[in-house]
């Protein structure tokens, strides 16, 4: 069965026929050629996928694009404004949050979702928001010290 989907996307207004069955996470990365979107495990352990939905940090690998009828979809493109790294994005580069850079967009989105809901969070509140996005180059010890410094940039 395919149907008609509504929803907005970083932002735009996006409308298409979609088979029932279709990954939110093939839906963006094929149809909307978001390569962003990271293909890690496939299977909901790695939050490589992750976006946000309606403002909540949610893994694209287990969510039928169907279901986003109407909802809004943020992924790690509609960070930067105006060509603009976002604190997040800044942070993760200036402070060696990246390297192979992979796990870096669900990583990030994973942080917004935390942030939006606690601008200031502790150690342990980012730790818990991340747990689920793993990281296969590094410790995690940049990439949580680029949230903090993040936050205390966007608490300014
Ligand atoms: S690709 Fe979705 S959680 Fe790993
Ligand atoms: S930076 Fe390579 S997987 Fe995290």
């Amino acid at each position: 069965m395919k149907r008609i989907v509504s929803l907005k996307l970083n932002g735009r207004p996006v409308e298409d026929i979609i088979p029932d069955n279709l990954l939110l996470l093939d839906y963006l990365r094929e149809r909307q050629a978001l390569t962003s979107v990271k293909k890690g495990c496939d299977s909901g352990e790695c939050g490589a996928c992750t976006v946000l939905i309606d403002g909540r940090p949610r893994l694209a690998c287990i969510t039928l694009a169907a279901s986003c009828e109407n909802s809004e979809i943020e992924t790690v493109d509609a960070q930067a404004k105006n060509g603009v790294l976002s604190p997040l994005q800044r942070a993760f580069h200036e402070n060696l949050g990246t390297q192979c850079g992979f796990c870096t967009p669900g990583m990030i989105m994973a942080a917004e979702g935390l942030l939006r809901d606690n601008p200031n969070p502790d150690e342990t509140e980012i730790k818990t928001a991340l747990g689920g996005n793993l990281c296969r180059c590094t410790g995690y010890v940049k990439i949580i010290k680029s949230v903090q410094i993040a936050a205390a940039e966007s608490r300014q």
